[in-house]
């Protein structure tokens, strides 16, 4: 039986694992050895991680792969990729070999502005607050001006505020909706700060303006937070060659393969059960780099999606089209990230990945993200409309399959030779393994 605790937060970590293991577990020691065999041999470093976050018992790991071969604007890079997945990177790594050889990715950012909100209540005449709201405008922005100094010193900060009147979603509902700039930062603290400092100065300055009423001076903030949806943090990732060359040496057409691909676009345009799980795929490169490069990948997650949906509808990310015999398959998509500020200076694995990228700043970053998503898309969907996922899959699945049933070296190169030429499912994997420890014993 589960019981609650008080105070767990002050335990040191082994009491916690003590309390953890004792109300949980029934093998104390199996699962102290479990939790133990993570920790990190270099204190410093197991200290680093444990205090990333609130009551750390492990660490929990990935696998970091890497990716070759992406060329996007004409240099090459190597994508680092931090995911469970099994086929993720050996699928960026073929679409990058692909494009590698029809010219690479084409990529530009377009815009770069971030978006936070002070949410407030204000029961009154509204005219009377846009006299307010336009009396203290500067002030808010003068106010913040500590928070916003260094900031602007290198280019950015703010950029507007605007009053908008949500009186018809909720009633006495209003917005002090504000853009930033926040250059290499993904900036969350920075927006959040200033946010906090609006709303203060909103709140203090309503309190001796002579036009409101008593009623009216009381103002009532209810949060003061970013948002996540960028729709103007846009970045476009693109591909395109001639339609013969998309099938050199290949038993299909390069005709045949374009039509089939574009109508898989299309019916994800069209079709939210089908544009879910074919931006799932994009998102598997998106995040995958996100994340190896310590962004915060529901915060990617959250606005993609929602850009999506823009339309009122859920639809791709991804487009195509073949004109003038060319084929064309890009995207555009919003995203907040950061090169500086957050993990990417402390964490030593993020550190590894920014230096193997060339240390990007926001911008380049946005464009590697953005094509890792879009070659992630392009290989989904040329296997989709050609072969058919499992195989590709199933053949990744398999060294997971080993790995469960704890494959000796052996037996992992004796299937992984014999699964070339049979199809993988996890019963068959389990039979020929069954197989072929009787006929060792
Ligand atoms: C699997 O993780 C991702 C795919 O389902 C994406 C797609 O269907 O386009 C293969």
């Amino acid at each position: 039986m589960s019981k609650s605790i008080a105070g767990f937060s002050k335990l040191s970590k082994s009491k916690k694992i003590d309390w953890i293991v004792d109300t949980y577990f029934s093998n104390a020691d199996d699962t102290k050895r479990v939790l133990k065999q993570y920790w990190n041999s270099d204190d410093k470093l197991q200290q680093l991680h444990d205090e990333f976050i609130e009551n750390t018992i492990t660490n929990y790991y990935l696998p970091l792969g890497v990716a070759p071969n992406f060329l996007i604007n004409n240099t090459l890079y190597t994508i680092p990729m931090a995911i469970e997945e099994s086929s993720v990177v050996a699928a960026a790594s073929k679409a990058a070999k692909f494009w590698l050889e029809r010219g690479g990715f084409k990529t530009k950012v377009i815009s770069t502005t971030k978006i936070g909100q002070v949410h407030f209540i204000y029961k009154g005449d509204f005219d009377k607050l846009v006299t307010f709201f336009n009396q203290v405008k500067s002030k808010l922005i003068t106010e913040s001006e500590a928070i916003t100094k260094n900031m602007k010193k290198r280019g950015g900060g703010i950029l507007d505020i605007e009053l908008r009147n949500k009186t018809a979603d909720i009633e006495n509902y209003y917005q002090l909706h504000a853009s930033f700039e926040t250059l290499d930062a993904m900036g969350a603290n920075f927006i959040n700060s200033c946010l906090e400092q609006f709303a203060k100065t909103f709140k203090k300055e309503a309190l001796s303006f002579d036009l409101f009423s008593d009623k009216e001076k009381e103002i009532d903030i209810v949060m003061s937070i970013l948002s996540n949806y960028v729709p103007n943090c846009l970045v476009r990732a693109e591909v395109s060659c001639n339609v013969e060359d998309l099938t050199e040496g290949s038993d299909f057409s390069g005709e045949a393969f374009a039509s089939k691909f574009i109508q898989a676009v299309n019916i994800a345009e069209v079709e939210p059960y089908r544009a879910v799980t074919h931006n799932k795929g994009i998102m598997n490169g998106i995040d995958a780099v996100v994340l190896a490069t310590g962004n915060d990948f529901r915060a990617v997650e959250a606005g993609v999606h929602a850009y999506a949906s823009k339309d009122g509808r859920y639809s791709s990310l991804s487009h195509a089209k073949v004109e003038n015999n060319i084929f064309t398959f890009w995207m555009e998509i919003p995203l907040a990230l950061g090169t500086v500020g957050g993990l990417t200076g402390l964490h030593p694995l993020v550190k590894l990945a920014l230096e193997l990228l060339h240390k990007p700043s926001a911008k380049e970053l946005m464009q590697i993200v953005a094509v890792a998503g879009l070659a992630q898309n392009f290989a989904a969907l040329r296997s989709l409309t050609t072969t058919g996922i499992q195989q590709g899959h199933m053949k990744m699945h398999l060294m997971n399959i080993l790995n469960q049933f704890e494959a000796n070296e052996f037996e992992k190169q004796t299937l992984v030779e014999h699964f070339k030429n049979n199809t993988v499912t996890h019963s068959a994997v389990t039979e020929a393994l069954k197989n072929l420890r009787v006929s060792s014993e």
